[in-house]
């Protein structure tokens, strides 16, 4: 196992599109997700995608606690909001209805900052894992932001490039005068 060194906005790996995962099941990869799993853990981070550790493949790591999601979910609204430690390649995703929910937002390449992002508030995807076992879910709320979030960094894109508004790009120490403000990292 190893921490992996993290890529920050500005290394060209961040804005390019990501190859497609050709074998998820090799040994190489398996060790890929295990690095990234640690790397993502160590860094104190929701998500982790591939190129932000300088390997440009369609493959990501996440998870969507319950501690991040909304207070008070009926028990299917948890079904969806959360997620469990995941690894998912090669991932298709949908947009599943018209509602946009904004929420701040961090990212392990872009440290110390949090940007206030609008983004589709549910969304479908698929995807498989290092075994091959398909992934096929729904998402809302914190859930459906960091999957969209590292989804897009498999396409080149880092959260700033999704925002309307600028002036609520922030450094995290002045997150305060947001409140309630930053509560996601990555
Ligand atoms: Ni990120």
């Amino acid at each position: 196992m190893a921490i992996l060194k993290i890529a920050r906005m500005g290394h060209p790996v961040l804005a390019q599109k990501a190859q497609m995962v050709e074998d998820p099941t090799a040994p190489e990869i398996r060790r890929l997700v295990r690095d990234m799993i640690e790397t993502m853990i160590d860094a104190n981070g929701a998500g982790l995608a591939a190129p932000q550790v300088h390997v440009p493949l369609r493959l990501a790591v996440f998870q969507a606690p319950e501690d991040r999601a909304e207070q008070r979910l009926s028990e299917a609204e948890r079904y969806d909001q959360t997620a469990p430690l995941t690894v998912i390649i090669n991932p298709e995703i949908e947009i599943a209805g018209p509602e946009m929910e904004g929420g701040w937002e961090g990212c392990l390449s872009i440290p110390g900052m949090r940007g206030f992002v609008e983004r589709p508030a549910h969304v479908r995807y698929r995807g498989v894992d290092h075994e091959m076992r398909p992934i096929a879910r729904t998402a809302k709320g914190f859930h459906a932001r960091v999957l969209q979030h590292e989804l897009d960094h498999l396409d080149g894109i880092l959260y700033p490039q999704r925002m309307r508004d600028l002036t609520k790009l922030i450094f995290e120490s002045e997150a305060k005068h947001w409140v309630p403000a930053a509560e996601a990292e990555e």
